[in-house]
């Protein structure tokens, strides 16, 4: 295979165009990448980048190039690459990716092996797939790896789970667990890039509608919050009892997903857990109501059963289909219920993947400089790391903020002070 493996390499112009913009938004990476430039803290390693394909990762890619680093690209999602980003990354970066919008199984996994042909000293994962692989098929090779980093929640959970077995044969970063992580990818990102997709996939009127959040993490309650925002009636549904007792004192209704799909139009689920919408779920759920998924794996609605329930399907918009069962009601899914934000849409705002990303490539930087001292376990980066993004965004938005006087901080400093 060549070093690279794209739709179409004409389709370059236009993700240059595309990554322009997307860079001239990311004020943090951009800082990295000027001291990057000066300093080469990655200097001759290879790290293989196994990520969503859009043109925010493109600017990831290149301040890793910028900092010296060999990088290749590879998809995380089959349906996530934006194939003109892949095409300039490759024609106008010289930066070799693996990814085809809508590739199947088998090509998928063909990338990603392609991606650890180049023997990465360094591995990004969003969902830990190349962890995985690593810690399996090719596991000979897991020895040459200084360290990982991962980015979604998902991917997290997987990973504490093999420390936790003694599994894990390299130390592992999770980007997730920065605040300037979580607190604003998760939930701004989530909340807005989901409500996009689901509207350019159905350009359905959000408004009045009764909106299903399955799971009320940080994702679920981004996209409570914006579908609210845009005047829809929003019913969460949730396993845990904290979270249920946030929704409800946040103000929405909480049922459980059996009583809520009665009534919805519209159910996203954001649970990272499987068949969360299932055949007794379909069964009762009206005609023409609109399931999607915005948690990281195709696995929350259970698409086998539906595709043996229904009469007929047909695609009846791009990113739509429409399934029709034996009684005639029809359940309209969309993005075959993989991530509908990155699937119908662009995935998070280039602004908020500013901080994530700017977390990914200071993790880099922390793996190549610590890897030595670094045991096989999951670590979050320094919380002054993540202070100081906040400190970076903050300025990019021309904010400033208060200090501590100095009676303050004695203040808090001492115990004797009281009523
Ligand atoms: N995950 C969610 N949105 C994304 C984006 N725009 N780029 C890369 N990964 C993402």
């Amino acid at each position: 295979m060549k070093n690279y493996d794209v739709k179409d390499l004409k389709l370059a112009p236009l993700g240059k165009q595309r990554i322009d913009w997307a860079e001239s938004q990311m004020d943090v990476l951009r800082g990295i990448r000027e001291r990057f430039i000066k300093q080469k803290p990655l200097k001759g390693v290879r790290i293989a980048a196994c990520l969503h394909v859009t043109t925010e990762t493109a600017v990831l890619a290149k301040t890793l190039k910028a900092g010296g680093a060999q990088v290749t690209v590879v998809a995380s999602n089959p349906l996530s690459t934006q194939d003109d980003t892949a095409a300039s990354l490759v024609k106008h970066e010289g930066i070799p990716v693996f990814a085809i919008k809508g590739e199947n199984r088998a090509t998928y996994y063909k990338h990603l092996n392609a991606a650890l042909d180049t023997k990465p000293q360094v591995t990004m994962d969003d969902g830990a797939d190349l962890v995985s692989l690593l810690h399996g098929k090719r596991k000979a090779q897991a020895q040459y790896v200084y360290g990982s980093t991962e980015e979604t929640t998902t991917g997290v959970i997987r990973l504490k789970a093999m420390e936790k077995g003694g599994a894990l044969k390299f130390p592992a970063i999770a980007v997730n667990d920065s605040k300037t992580k979580h607190m604003f990818d998760n939930q701004y990102g989530t909340g807005q890039s989901t409500i996009d997709g689901i509207i350019r996939a159905t350009n359905l009127l959000i408004a009045g509608r009764v909106v299903v959040i399955a799971g009320y993490g940080w994702c679920g309650r981004g996209v409570a919050n914006r579908a609210r925002g845009m005047g829809a009636r929003v019913v969460v549904t949730e396993v845990d009892p904290m979270k249920a007792l946030e929704a409800t004192m946040d103000g929405f209704t909480v049922m459980p997903m059996e009583k809520a799909v009665v009534h919805a139009d519209i159910i996203v689920t954001l649970t990272g857990n499987i068949h969360v919408i299932d055949k007794e779920h379909f069964l009762k759920m009206k005609d023409g109501a609109v399931v999607c998924n915005s948690g990281h794996f195709d696995v929350e609605i259970n698409l086998e059963v539906l595709h043996k329930m229904a009469k007929t399907r047909k695609e009846v918009r791009p990113f739509t289909v429409e399934y029709t069962l034996r009684d005639g009601k029809r359940i309209r899914v969309l993005g075959e219920g993989r991530l509908i934000n990155l699937a119908s849409a662009e995935g998070h705002p280039a602004s908020v993947m500013d901080m994530s990303f700017a977390n990914q490539a200071l993790a880099a930087e922390y793996i190549v400089e610590h890897h030595k001292t670094l045991e096989p376990k999951v670590y979050a980066l320094p919380q002054e790391m993540d202070e100081e993004i906040a400190r970076l965004k903050l300025l990019s938005m021309e904010l400033t903020i208060d200090t501590l006087t100095k009676k303050q901080k004695e203040y808090l400093a001492s115990w004797h002070i009281g009523t």
